[in-house]
């Protein structure tokens, strides 16, 4: 059990790849929002497959539909509860290769605690498609968020060792127009370049995505348990695939000695504010007013064309494998509206707790 995320803003996932949908419920959503199926499906869009070269094979419509909590194009105060039915789901890759455990998969780990009754179409509930989910619950979290003028975005830093250069705020605003959603033109090129190498030579590329909000307020989390550091690396690690989150200077703050990493404090138009942000906007696990800056590690997709090791869990044996399913070469720009999302849902629930978020919006 664990499908469940945040205190007083709580989303619980549910679906599986290839069942007959996916989707969130959101419980504790304040009253009187303005929402309508487009607002969601619009951020559910940045998402989609079948965009570019990074992209995956499955092409379907990914259609969101609210089945419950608004009315009138508010929401009404009860459950939120969204949905997108899966339509393209051809398994029959999956039937034959059931039994074979597909290195840097969840299938493993997955039959060994639900005792082989799992759903492993596609991966199940450990599909990167679950995360469709995640954004619609972001969807909402955002418009909630944008009642108090806070903004969360993400986008590629880092691909295949091929890093952006740091990219200004309007720039990141607009990566969604982009091909790999990153703000440097010349990187994009190169990673376009090494994924279409990689997946050539029936491989994979990992790559870093940057997560920022922008206008939280100092004082918001809970220590010592639920610290914003601590819930947002939670949600986070959620997304699959992630396999590191930092917050500001992160592991390189073990580098630097303390007159380095700490941010001193100045008056900036009657605010205190730091010079610099090496605490990605968090001390002592509560926002302090600065920019939250958090980088997430996506690691390289695990399906890979070329022919891996693996056990037969049937027969306890030692086969070879060979994925002829449908796969990326590289998921970081899929995951990229992902982190968004968690960040929203995050900053949502805390606001909500710290009462900056009232339970009506009038
Ligand atoms: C948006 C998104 C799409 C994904 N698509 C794929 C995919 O096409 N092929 C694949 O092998 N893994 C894909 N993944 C990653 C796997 O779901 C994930 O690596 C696997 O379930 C194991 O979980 P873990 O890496 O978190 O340990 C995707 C992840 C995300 C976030």
């Amino acid at each position: 059990m664990g499908n469940s995320l945040g205190k007083l803003f709580t989303v619980t996932s549910f679906g599986e790849s290839h069942g007959r949908g996916i989707g969130v419920v959101i419980d504790g959503c304040p009253a009187g929002l303005p929402l309508a199926e487009t607002d969601v499906q619009k951020e559910v869009d940045k998402r989609r497959a079948g965009r570019g070269v990074a992209s995956t094979r499955r092409m379907e419509e990914d259609r969101v539909e609210i089945l419950s909590g608004v009315f009138n194009n508010r929401t009404t105060g009860t459950p939120v509860c969204m949905i997108i039915w899966n339509k393209d789901t051809d398994a029959s890759a999956y039937e034959r290769t059931k039994a074979l455990l597909r290195p840097g998969h969840a299938d493993y780990t997955a039959f060994m605690k639900y005792g082989g009754f799992n759903d492993y179409r596609g991966g199940g509930q450990f599909s990167g498609r679950i995360t469709a989910g995640f954004v619609m619950a972001g969807a909402v979290a955002k418009k909630l968020l944008g009642t108090i003028k806070v903004e969360t975005l993400a986008h590629t830093v880092e691909i295949g060792g091929i890093a952006a250069k740091t990219a200004t705020l309007p720039a990141v605003r607009k990566v969604d127009a982009t091909p790999l959603k990153c703000a440097d033109a010349d990187a994009t090129a190169k990673m376009l370049l090494a994924i279409e190498k990689a997946r050539g030579e029936g491989d994979s590329l990992g790559g870093i995505i940057e997560g920022i909000a922008l206008n939280v307020p100092a004082g918001i989390g809970e220590p010592v348990f639920d610290t914003l550091e601590g819930d947002l690396a939670k949600a986070l690690f959620a997304i699959p695939a992630v396999k590191g989150v930092e917050f500001g200077a992160g592991f390189a703050a073990a580098k630097m000695r303390g007159s380095e990493n700490n941010d001193p404090f100045v008056m900036k138009r009657g605010r205190i504010t730091t010079i610099t942000n090496n605490a990605g906007g968090i001390l002592g696990g509560i926002s302090n007013g600065m920019p939250i800056t958090v980088r997430v590690a996506v690691k390289p997709t695990p399906s890979i064309g070329r022919p891996q090791k693996t056990v037969d869990i049937e027969k306890m044996e030692d086969v070879g494998l060979e994925i002829v399913g449908r796969h990326d070469a590289c998921i970081v720009p899929r995951a990229v509206p992902v982190v968004a999302a968690m960040l929203a849902i995050v900053l949502c629930d805390h606001a909500l707790r710290a009462q900056l978020i009232p339970e009506v919006i009038k």
